[in-house]
């Protein structure tokens, strides 16, 4: 197979509009009708899959839709698959695996499901799509409401031709553009709905001055440690407020070129300056979402990595720009001590987030409010206890 005929991928497209169904994620019959309708492989015709190869290093294997039936029937699996690689970081490996960075990639379906039916579409609503990507998703929006109401951006133009090329094979016609999403669409608004399918670390002022009041804006928020997905509604005076939602994903950061990609960007560490016991492990921070965004309102411009020793053991490890650092081990002996440096004592913050959020029955962040004022301050408000969190001004 080279092509696959529609045919032969409609009993897949329907069984994944199925499996989102029962599974609880989509909710709506339109939903329902729009994912068994849009062709994912038309979108995705290849993708790379993470695998690690005869020298133990993780490579992404090239896949083809039209390949064999097998991979036809891949591409229609609830599954998020890389479809671009940073090109400066892209090495090839042998005829069809590379290293390197995704730097585009068609959303997990039951995610994108998750947020499109959080989107609480009605017919006439205009939308805006933020990582127009594969098409895929803005595909799905005009089978949902109608090309004519649907727009998306792309920082990539070579994404944003391939994706109208696929659209335009389908016979959707949406306005797309090639622009930083974080300045909204060019030429402007209003939209009653923003969806961003890549992060933000702050809520962009051109999707305050690009919706009305009452309008959606569903977005992933990047807040340094953690970030998460938000449900923000805007107000006449506008001010946009919201929950972050059950449904958790994570989306690659936007950028502001579409020729550079961040990497993350280490600063020095401070010499050691001790160890101690602690109450919390690195498994309480790997293993609790809430927690760990709890520790992003906590410590704003901290950033979370791992970290390997020299002997090959790997820790959690929080790290400032000041050069504060503090780690501790995910395994081994020493499971319960922390080594710090730094001016700053980050795991005591750690420490205090703990035990609050122990202290209010472990809220989950569901529980927590996101605003964003007029003139752009954010802040964190738990529904429960009242508590707020100022977040650091973001570019
Ligand atoms: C996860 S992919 C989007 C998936 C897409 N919605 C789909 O259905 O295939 C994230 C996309 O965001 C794009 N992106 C990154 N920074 C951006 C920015 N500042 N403005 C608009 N798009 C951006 C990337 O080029 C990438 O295509």
């Amino acid at each position: 197979m080279t092509d696959p005929a529609p045919e032969a991928a409609r009993p897949y497209m329907a069984a994944l509009a199925d499996e989102l169904t029962k599974a609880g994620v989509v909710r709506s019959p339109g939903w329902a009708e729009a994912f068994a309708t849009v062709p994912r492989h038309v979108f995705v015709p290849k993708w790379y899959e993470q695998e690690t190869n005869d020298k133990g290093i993780t490579v992404w294997r090239r896949r083809q839709a039209g390949a064999t039936e097998d991979d036809l029937a891949a591409v229609y699996r609830d599954t998020t698959l890389v479809t671009a690689l940073d090109p400066d970081t892209a090495q090839r490996v042998d005829e069809s695996a590379w290293t390197g960075i995704p730097t585009s990639s068609s959303t997990l379906p039951s995610l994108m499901a998750g947020m499109l039916e959080e989107l609480s579409v009605e017919d006439g609503h205009r939308v805006l799509e933020v990582g127009t990507g594969t098409g895929y998703n803005a595909a799905l929006l005009c089978a949902r409401l109608g090309d004519r109401a649907v727009h998306s951006v792309d920082i990539d133009p070579e994404l944003v031709r391939t994706a109208e090329r696929r659209l335009s094979k389908i016979g959707y016609a949406p306005q797309l553009a090639s622009a930083d999403g974080q300045t909204g669409y060019p030429g402007g608004g209003p939209f009653d709905r923003i969806i961003a399918t890549c992060s933000v670390p702050s809520i962009p002022q051109a999707w305050i001055e690009q919706t009305k009041s009452g309008s959606v804006i569903h977005t992933d928020i990047a807040l340094g440690i953690e970030g998460g997905l938000v449900r923000l509604t805007t107000d006449k005076d506008h001010q946009a407020r919201g929950m972050f939602t059950r449904t958790t994903g994570r989306f690659m950061a936007a950028r502001t070129d579409a020729r550079v990609y961040p990497h993350p960007n280490h600063a020095p560490a401070a010499p050691e300056a001790g160890k101690r016991p602690t109450p919390v492990t690195a498994a309480d921070i790997r293993t609790h979402y809430p927690f760990r965004l709890l520790l992003a309102f906590h410590l704003p411009g901290a950033k979370l990595v791992y970290h390997r020793d020299d002997a090959g053991a790997l820790s959690l490890q929080l790290q400032q720009s000041d050069g504060s650092w503090a780690r501790a081990p995910l395994a081994g002996q020493d499971v319960g001590v922390v080594t710090y440096g730094g001016p700053l004592d980050l795991w005591q913050q750690v420490e205090a987030a703990w035990t609050w959020w122990n202290d209010t029955s472990r809220p989950t962040q569901d529980r927590f409010e996101y605003v964003r004022e007029p003139d752009g301050r954010a802040s964190v408000c738990h529904t429960t206890d009242g508590r707020r969190w100022d977040l650091a001004p973001t570019a």
